[in-house]
């Protein structure tokens, strides 16, 4: 028996239904609204194809962009301390509105909880 990745497990639907849940409520917070565009139509494919490849999907995001290089593409956006707590509770919020529940959601919340502190890039109240 061959153990399913987590993307398998979570399955394309799913995924593609937790990024575009979580793009909506980014949309509506006062933190991150600022700093992202109107349209969420393309972070939302761009971070589908990102968040496939980061759960042992196939590596679309990387065969369209190139290498992922998260921190360095984040460098133009001031992301603060702040800003991460904000981007993880919209993800915490998606997960519950999708259900995702379990080690699943444990890992995966907890992986992304260290990428985003890894994109922290500039202090609170220098942005
Ligand atoms: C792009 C903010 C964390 C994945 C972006 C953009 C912003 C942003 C402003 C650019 C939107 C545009 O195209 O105009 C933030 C903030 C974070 C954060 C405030 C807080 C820590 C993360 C994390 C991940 C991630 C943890 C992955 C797990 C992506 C991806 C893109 C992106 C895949 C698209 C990159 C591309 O252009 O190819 N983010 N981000 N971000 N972010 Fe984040």
């Amino acid at each position: 028996e061959k153990k399913l990745t987590p993307f398998e497990a979570i399955g394309e639907d799913r995924l593609h239904q937790l990024v575009d849940t979580f793009y909506g409520l980014v949309g509506q917070h006062p933190d991150l609204a600022p700093i992202f565009p109107n349209q969420f139509t393309e972070i939302a494919r761009k971070q589908k194809q990102f968040l496939t490849q980061y759960l042992g999907g196939p590596s679309i995001y990387t065969e369209e962009h190139g290498h992922p290089m998260m921190r360095a593409r984040h460098l133009p956006f001031p992301v603060t301390p702040t800003r991460a707590k904000a981007w993880l509770s919209c993800m915490k919020q998606a997960m519950d509105k999708i259900e995702l529940q379990g080690p699943l959601r444990e890992e995966f919340f907890s992986r992304l909880y260290l990428t985003a502190q890894h994109m922290i890039n500039t202090p609170d109240g220098d942005e």
